[in-house]
């Protein structure tokens, strides 16, 4: 057969699918900690929620969505982020007036036309929070915290937090017209997508990667001195609490995100080993989306997180389970070592048997040695004593236990992580 997976799609299997499981495990329970529950979208939307929600001048919107008519003539658009379905979810269902903090987290597919490289795809997984209806900034400190933790206890280290105050609406407007004015005369000198960021986003001159615009921006008004004393308190206020959390951060006067519907704070969490990819969580607070949505002023914040970046960033050896093996010898021992290895099982264990009769040799050759920890001897004079062997494939020792103290021996012995 010569059909392929899709540019830009891949196949999650084998050590990436441990993987994969492991970190939406380890979020689903940091977000729970923090009491987040779970909201699943759907994958695909009217185009007019991204259109409205990210804005029609991003480049999401306008070169990456993929959008089509359904056989009912509709314009739809798989989701290319969460955050505007969550607060479509929110207004349709009313959470508002049951609730008044709401704390939801996510994960699953996202789809971006954009060109595939490593750490970015067209179809990739994001897993994220959004909190709605407070102005708190112990929340947006909370978001940042669990989203830094969360990659710690993944095991990801070197991790750099950006953080910024992109202000609300008025002060936005007020710094738009000044940079325009800055860069009026140094247009030309802009790369090609600046120069259209120009006209239509040109906030988002300040974040390009490429060389002459950083350079040119070196020198333009700075947008953290246009905020409001208001917007000023809440950035130092988040600060502060970065601070007290021990959140190692610095401030990136530049960082502004590539979607409209963010207001105050802005963050990312950068890591320097997937080169040009390297943003592996993203987001900030979002205070104007809801009521550009049709909804009552209420404030929110939230993030994501890319789950192929942080799969990229695992180690493979600090997510394997110990597990255990079972070697029985003979086939009047056959069913006892099957009883054995369904008790295991159903009590958490993972564990290896072998279903079809082989040699002592051939079973030990089996178990895999690099998370196997024990493996269980059953013979014939173990069946008629009502016990087992059990050999630590780390040391060598081998004891002989009752096999109804089995289960309870493993509980102490084995690592579930
Ligand atoms: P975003 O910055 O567009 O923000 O994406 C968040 C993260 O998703 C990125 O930092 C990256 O790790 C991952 N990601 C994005 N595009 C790709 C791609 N093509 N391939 C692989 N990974 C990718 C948002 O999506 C906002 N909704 C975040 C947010 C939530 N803000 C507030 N609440």
């Amino acid at each position: 057969m010569n059909i392929k997976a899709v540019r830009g799609t891949k196949d999650i299997f084998n050590e990436d699918a441990v993987k994969y499981n492991y970190i939406t495990e380890i979020a689903k329970e940091v977000f729970e900690n923090f009491n987040y529950s779970r909201i699943i979208t759907p994958i695909f939307e009217e185009t007019a929620l991204f259109k409205r929600g990210i804005g029609e001048g991003t480049d999401i919107v306008e070169k990456e969505m993929y959008t089509f008519l359904d056989k009912g003539e509709r314009s739809i658009t798989l989701r290319p982020e969460g955050t505007a379905s969550v607060v479509r979810a929110y207004l349709e269902h009313k959470i508002y007036g049951n609730e008044t903090l709401t704390k939801w987290y996510y994960y699953g597919p996202m789809f971006r036309y954009e060109r595939p490289q490593a750490g970015r795809y067209r179809e990739f997984n994001q897993l994220g929070v959004e909190v709605l209806g407070s102005k708190n900034p112990k929340i947006d400190a909370e978001v940042i915290y669990m989203g830094y933790k969360l990659l710690e206890k993944i095991g990801i280290s070197d991790l750099r937090v950006e953080i910024n105050s992109v202000g609300g609406k008025e002060t936005r407007i007020k710094y738009r017209e000044d940079l325009l004015e800055y860069l009026k005369d140094k247009k030309e000198d802009l790369c090609s997508d600046c120069q259209t960021r120009y006209e239509k986003n040109p906030l988002r001159v300040l974040d390009c990667k490429v060389e002459t615009c950083k350079e040119i921006v070196k020198k333009a008004p700075i947008l953290t001195e246009y905020l409001s004393k208001e917007e000023k308190e809440h950035y130092e206020e988040v600060k502060r609490l970065l601070n007290l959390y021990n959140i190692p951060y610095s401030e990136n006067p530049k960082l502004v995100r590539g979607l409209d519907y963010y207001s105050n704070i802005v963050f990312e969490i950068i890591t320097e080993k997937l080169g040009a990819q390297g943003t592996v969580l993203a987001g900030g607070r979002y205070d104007g989306l809801i009521s550009t949505m049709g909804g009552k002023d209420t404030p929110a914040v939230g993030f994501a997180a890319g789950i192929e970046r942080i799969m990229l960033l695992m180690d493979d050896k600090k997510i394997k389970k110990d597990s255990i093996g079972i070697v029985w010898l003979g086939e009047s021992t056959s069913d006892y070592a099957l009883l054995l290895a369904n008790e295991l099982r159903v009590n958490n264990f993972e564990v290896y048997i072998d279903y079809e009769m082989k040699s002592l040799r051939a079973q030990m050759k089996k178990i895999d040695k690099t998370n196997t920890k024990y493996a269980i001897i059953i013979g014939e004079d173990e069946v008629k004593e009502n016990k087992v062997i059990i050999k630590n494939l780390k040391t060598g020792e081998q004891t002989e236990i009752n096999r109804d103290l089995v289960c309870e021996y493993m509980k102490g012995e084995i690592n579930e992580i």
